[in-house]
């Protein structure tokens, strides 16, 4: 359920310090479910650019974290899809064409959390590696080692890289522009 709660916002010459503006935050769970998968990739994502950069002794671990926190990506995404049908969107504030534009960089944000995890771990069993998550669980996979499409798995992979990390570029850019410039109370949203 969305909620509404008050939010002190810091004094304001303009303004009483003590103005109480009434901002409809995110539900408790899609806020939870928003950070857990923020911290989640802002650590897989760069672990899985530097893999090529480790020395030799390293890279397995590199490997192994990188894939068993990307794994995790998926099972959180996949709840908060469902967490996303039965909640509540809390109404945007702006113009028409940036309301339109937050709901499509939004749900391709989710499309590409959904589709990195799965490609990656398509791609390492199809290298012929299969995830053995944080090197205790063997992870079962419909795919077993395939080699004539392993790198068109892993080229998904890369590719959907980049546009999560462009998007993500977008979403921040907007979150400042909100939060900066105009000021408003996008950001207490998800807080
Ligand atoms: C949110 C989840 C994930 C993110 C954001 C992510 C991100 C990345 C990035 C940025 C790279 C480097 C690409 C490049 O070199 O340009 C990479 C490589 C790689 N990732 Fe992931 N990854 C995720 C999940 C996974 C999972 C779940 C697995 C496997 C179980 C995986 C397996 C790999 C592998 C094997 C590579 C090396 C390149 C390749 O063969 O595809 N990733 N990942
Ligand atoms: C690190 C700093 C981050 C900040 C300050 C931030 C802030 C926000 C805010 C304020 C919203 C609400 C926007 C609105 O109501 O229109 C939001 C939504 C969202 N954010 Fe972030 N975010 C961050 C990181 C991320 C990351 C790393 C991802 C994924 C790669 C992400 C994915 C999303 C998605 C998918 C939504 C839509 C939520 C929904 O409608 O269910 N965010 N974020």
């Amino acid at each position: 359920m969305s909620r509404t709660d008050d939010v002190r916002m810091p004094a304001d010459p303009a303004r009483p310090a003590e103005a109480i503006i009434r901002v409809e935050r995110y539900p408790t769970t899609s806020r939870i479910l928003h950070w857990l998968v923020a911290v989640l990739v802002l650590a897989t994502w760069p672990l899985g650019f530097f893999i090529q950069f480790t020395k030799k002794e390293v890279t397995l671990d590199f490997y192994l974290v990188h894939e068993s926190l990307g794994f995790l990506v998926l099972w959180i995404m996949l709840v908060r899809v469902g967490n996303k049908l039965v909640t509540r969107t809390p109404q945007r504030e702006g113009p028409v064409v940036e309301r339109v534009a937050a709901t499509v960089v939004h749900a391709l944000l989710y499309v590409f959390l959904i589709v990195m995890p799965i490609s990656g771990f398509l791609a390492t069993n199809a290298h012929g590696f299969p995830l053995i998550w944080f090197g205790l669980v063997p992870v079962w996979s419909p795919l077993g080692k395939s080699p004539d499409i392993a790198w068109t798995l892993s080229a998904i992979h890369e590719v959907s890289a980049w546009s999560l990390l462009a998007l993500f570029a977008l979403h921040i850019g907007a979150v400042l522009l909100h939060h900066v410039i105009r000021r408003d109370n996008t950001l207490y949203r998800m807080l």
